[in-house]
C-alpha cells in the first residue's frame, strides 16, 4: 500500500458509511419538518470571509485554516465551518429581502488543521441549520429543540445541553472590561496573558486545572447582562422548559467562534472523553453587518456527524451485525442464463427490489458464496434446464427451501415475498 488518507482524515466504507448517511439524515430531519430549506455552498471561499466572519483571534482562523492561493493569486480557504458561507449566500442572493426569517439547513465536509485525536479530525462532517433575520427567543428555542429532537431520534441518552448568554453590544463590552481587569490579576503564562487583551472570554474556556482554580471567582456574563438580554435569555429558558428539553446553565460556556451574541449552547456527550461536544451554536446578531450586509439578527447550530456517530457507538446503538446489501442475488449458470439473468435483475430493480448478480462467470459454488456474502434473502438460480423450461429456482437462503417459479411470474412472486 503506497498511499494512505492524509492525517486526520479517514474513509467511510460500507456498511458503516450507510449508517453514517442515515445518522446525517436523522440529525436534520426535524429541521426539514420545521420548514428549513436545503442550501449548498462551495467547499472553498475567499479567505477574507472567514477572517472577518469567524474572527482573526480565534484558533480556527489563526491556526487551523487550509488556505491556499489559486492560479490567479486569490487567497482561498477550505471552509472550516458553515455559518459564514450561509450568511454570505443569503446576502449575495438577497434572500433577506423576502420572508424572514430565512431558514436553511446544510450538510457537508468542514476542514480544520487541528491537533488530531479521537473525535477531532481535520476533515469532518457537520449538519447545520440557520435562521436569519429575526430576533425572537422562540427562534432560538426552536433551533435548540430541533437539535435535541435529532439526537433523541437516534436513541442517544447520555448527552446534556449546556446553555449560556453572551450578551450584546451594550452589555458585553462592560463585562469584557470587568473580566480583563480580573484576569490581569491572575498568575498566568505569557500566551494566556496575551489572550486576555485579545479575546478574554476564551480564557474562561482554558481546561488546565491550574487556570480553572484561579477562575473560580471570575465575573460571569450572566451577572452582567443588560435588562433586554436578561429578559431574552429568560424567555429562551422558559420555552425550553415548557418544551420538556432539559438543559444546564453553564455561565462559563464560551464558543470558539467570535460571532456569537446572546444565546449560546452546546450539546456534550459523556461517553466521548475530551472531545465531548457533539453540536453547538447560538445567536449571531452582528455577523451580517460584519460581512457588509444589513442588520440581520440570526441564530443557528451545527452538529458534528462524526462525533454523533462515536457517541452512538459509545452507547452501543450501532450493532455490528452484517447488513444486507441486497434482497435478491442472481446465480446464472452458463452464457445464455447470464444474459437472461441480467435482464431479470434489471426488471427486479425497476420493480423496486434491490438485487445483484454474480459477475465474472463464476460457477455454482462461487456464485452461491457471493449470494451469502451479499446478505440477500433469496438466490435466483438459473441453469440451462431452467431456461429451457422458462423457469427459475428461487432459494430462500434463511431456510434453504427451494421452489421453481416461472420466469414470467418471478418478479411478482418476489414482490410479495420481500415487501
Ligand atoms: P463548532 O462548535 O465549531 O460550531 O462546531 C460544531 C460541531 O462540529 C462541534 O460541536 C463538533 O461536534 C463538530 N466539530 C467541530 N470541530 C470538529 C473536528 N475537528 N472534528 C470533528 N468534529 C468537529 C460551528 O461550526 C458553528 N458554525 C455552529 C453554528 C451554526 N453557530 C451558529 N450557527
Amino acid at each position: 500500500m503506497s498511499f494512505q488518507a492524509p492525517k486526520g482524515t479517514f474513509d467511510w466504507l460500507p456498511p458503516r458509511s450507510e449508517r453514517a448517511l442515515a445518522v446525517r439524515d436523522a440529525l436534520v430531519a426535524p429541521a426539514r419538518l420545521a420548514g428549513y430549506g436545503y442550501v449548498e455552498t462551495p467547499i472553498f471561499e475567499a479567505t477574507e470571509l472567514f477572517k472577518r466572519g469567524v474572527g482573526e483571534s480565534t484558533d480556527v482562523v489563526s491556526k487551523e485554516m487550509y488556505t491556499f492561493p489559486d492560479k490567479a493569486g486569490r487567497s482561498l480557504t477550505l471552509r472550516p465551518e458553515g455559518t459564514a458561507s450561509v450568511v454570505r449566500a443569503v446576502l449575495q442572493h438577497n434572500l433577506h429581502n423576502g420572508q424572514l426569517p430565512v431558514k436553511l439547513w446544510y450538510s457537508g465536509s468542514q476542514f480544520r488543521y487541528e491537533n488530531v485525536q479521537k473525535g477531532r479530525y481535520r476533515h469532518f462532517w457537520q449538519v447545520g441549520a440557520e435562521a436569519l433575520g429575526a430576533e425572537d427567543p422562540a427562534l432560538d428555542a426552536e433551533l435548540i429543540v430541533l437539535a435535541a429532537q435529532g439526537f433523541a431520534a437516534l436513541g442517544l441518552t447520555r448527552h446534556r445541553l449546556l446553555i449560556n448568554s453572551l450578551g450584546d453590544s451594550t452589555c458585553r463590552p462592560v463585562y469584557r472590561a470587568a473580566l480583563q481587569e480580573f484576569l490581569r490579576g491572575l498568575d498566568l503564562d505569557a500566551d494566556t496573558r496575551a489572550r486576555i487583551e485579545i479575546n478574554p472570554l476564551r480564557v474562561l474556556d482554558d481546561k488546565r486545572p491550574e487556570v480553572q482554580v484561579q477562575l473560580k471567582s471570575a465575573p460571569l456574563m450572566t451577572d452582567h447582562l443588560c435588562a433586554a438580554c436578561r429578559a431574552y435569555h429568560e424567555e429562551v429558558r422558559a420555552l425550553l422548559t415548557a418544551s420538556g428539553v432539559a438543559f444546564e446553565d453553564d455561565p462559563k460556556l464560551v464558543r470558539g467562534l467570535d460571532y456569537y451574541t446572546r444565546t449560546t449552547f452546546e450539546f456534550v456527550h459523556d461517553g466521548l472523553g475530551s472531545q465531548s461536544a457533539i453540536g453547538g451554536g447560538g445567536r449571531y446578531d452582528g455577523l451580517s453587518e460584519l460581512l457588509g450586509g444589513p442588520a440581520l439578527p440570526s441564530v443557528g447550530w451545527a452538529l458534528g456527524a462524526d462525533r454523533t456517530f462515536l457517541a452512538m457507538e459509545a452507547e452501543g446503538l450501532l450493532d455490528d451485525s452484517a447488513q444486507s446489501r441486497v434482497q435478491v442475488y442472481g446465480v446464472p449458470l452458463g452464457d445464455d442464463a447470464r444474459r437472461r439473468m441480467f435482464l431479470l435483475i434489471t426488471e427486479l430493480r425497476r420493480a423496486g427490489i434491490s438485487a445483484d448478480l454474480a459477475f465474472g462467470g463464476k460457477g455454482l459454488k462461487g456464485a452461491m458464496k457471493g449470494a451469502d456474502r451479499s446478505g440477500a434473502r433469496f438466490a435466483l438460480i438459473l441453469g440451462e434446464r431452467d431456461l429451457a423450461a422458462q423457469a427459475v429456482q428461487v432459494k430462500d437462503l434463511t431456510t434453504a427451501e427451494q421452489t421453481e417459479v416461472p420466469l414470467a411470474q418471478v418478479v411478482d412472486v418476489l414482490k410479495g415475498k420481500v415487501q
